[in-house]
């Protein structure tokens, strides 16, 4: 009996393994086909490294002007899409030093002195996380923009506010959507304090447990916009909670966007009406020709999905691993890169919608005074003009809804005589309250839904925003 030929020795540890690895194990163990995306960061690495390396004379001048012209004309290859990537050769660190060496020679195999992947690719990630979080960062504010924006041309027309999906009390469009302003407002500070954190370098850090060449960290930090090296290096190494922190921020903003497209779904059903999507951001039926579906609004909900289940994925290859690296932490990158993916379309799509949306302010205005929505002014007016105990006073209101509601009117529509069936002392100045209008502009408090209020938040949010 003869034995299947054997694939070659691996070219990076070779020297152990005299055999290459079976199909299955090549398959699922090579990282190429989603680390790729690493390709600029780990360019950036290996270019501070290699001048890092030079300047504490570990390698020679003449070394590191061949890694860095040899690292150029591989970033070409890549950026041109001509670059030979290889399954065999596992993931992005591997195929770009050995396509390094191809090109340089003894040089290239120079360059992981002092290195290991693990430092490498925890580099690697947070240097590409840290450019996703500056993206979203401004996609946020792009989106925050267009909501004050909206809110500063609505700040005073009312619509319904509900609590349990019931009309509440009136507020204003505007006011509606600043309270998403400030949602996203917290989304940015979580992706903030989170870049803060994740900004030290674990370069240096090598295998796990640092290195007995004299390398310099705080230089190769330093070069890569690290505020200063991790300080422990199996700490380093074996870290993702900066890949946990921005998925719990894009988990939290995909949440908020989510609430934000429903209620878009909402506003735009026939019965409500409350806004209209253009063709833009809307498709038809292929069946029933009266549709106009929000599909741009039900897939920012839906994208929720895979972005919490990102977290969730990461949170659990995370729990059971000793110190420090395992291949596990390999499983770290597709769910952040999809995350950030669903996020950042998630954030453009709504933008667009926001900027697109035509509210029916008419319709908007007429829902607002439906369902008792000023049940409550009346009963404050009953506290302050008659001095009645609140709770006394709700009771006199529920009364007078329940007489309303058997007449079939609204509260304004009962006649003096029949408000003071329930309470004597009520007099004709108790109908200036039971508008809509009336309603919204007395809640002057801090952060009430006050037209004057609302436009001077807009204002406030774009001159911060500008
Ligand atoms: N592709 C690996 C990853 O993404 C790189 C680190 C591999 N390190 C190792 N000791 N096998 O995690």
């Amino acid at each position: 009996m003869t034995n299947p030929p054997q694939p070659p020795a691996n070219a990076f540890w070779g020297g152990r393994f005299a055999a290459g690895p079976a199909a299955v194990m090549e398959e699922i163990n090579a990282s190429i086909g989603f680390d790729q995306r690493l390709w600029r960061q780990d360019i950036s690495g290996s270019l501070a490294h290699a001048a890092m390396l030079a300047r504490c004379g570990i390698i020679t001048a003449q070394d590191e002007a061949d890694i860095a012209q040899g690292l150029a004309a591989i970033a070409a290859e890549i950026e041109s899409g001509r670059f030979p990537f290889a399954r065999a050769l596992e993931d992005i660190h591997f195929n770009i030093e050995a396509r390094l060496t191809e090109r340089i020679g003894e040089a290239g195999k120079r360059l992981h002195t002092g290195r290991s992947r693990n430092d490498q690719v925890a580099t690697d990630f947070r240097l590409w996380v840290r450019d996703a979080i500056d993206g979203l960062d401004a996609q946020l504010a792009d989106l925050m923009r267009a909501l004050a924006g909206r809110a500063a041309q609505h700040a005073a027309d009312p619509m319904p506010g509900f609590t349990h999906l019931q009309a509440a009390q009136p507020v204003t469009f505007g006011h509606h959507l600043l309270a998403y302003v400030e949602m996203l407002a917290r989304d940015r500070g979580r992706l903030a304090d989170g870049r803060r954190r994740l900004n030290e370098s674990p370069l240096g850090a090598a295998a796990l447990a640092g290195t007995s060449f004299p390398i310099d960290r705080a230089m190769t930090a330093a070069a890569l916009g690290f505020d200063r090296p991790a300080a422990n290096s199996l700490d380093a190494v074996s870290d993702r909670d900066f890949a946990l922190e921005f998925l719990a921020a894009a988990a939290i903003s995909a949440m908020h966007l989510s609430r934000l497209a429903e209620e878009m779904v909402i506003w735009c059903a026939a019965p409500f009406r409350f806004i209209a999507l253009s063709d833009a951001f809307t498709t038809g039926s292929s069946i029933m020709p009266q549709k106009r579906n929000p599909d741009a609004a039900e897939l920012v909900r839906a994208k929720t999905g895979r972005v919490t289940g990102a977290l969730v994925g990461l949170l659990t290859v995370m729990k059971g691993l000793p110190l420090a690296y395992a291949k596990d932490m390999q499983e770290d990158k597709e769910g952040v890169f999809d995350a950030a993916e669903a996020w950042a379309l998630s954030l453009a799509a709504m933008a667009g919608m926001v900027r697109d949306m035509r509210p029916d302010t008419a319709r908007m205005r007429a829902a607002a005074g439906a369902g008792f929505a000023t049940a409550t002014d009346l009963a404050d007016w009953l506290v302050r003009a008659l001095a009645l105990p609140f709770r006394t006073a709700h009771h006199v209101t529920g009364r007078l809804v329940a007489r309303a509601e058997a007449k079939g009117v609204d509260l304004a529509g009962l006649t003096l005589d029949e408000m003071q069936a329930e309470e004597p002392r009520i007099t004709q100045a108790v109908f200036g309250v039971l508008t809509v209008d009336a309603s919204v502009a007395s809640r002057t408090s801090f952060g009430g839904t006050a037209p004057a209020n609302v436009a001077a938040a807009a204002q406030s949010w774009l001159e911060r925003l500008a």
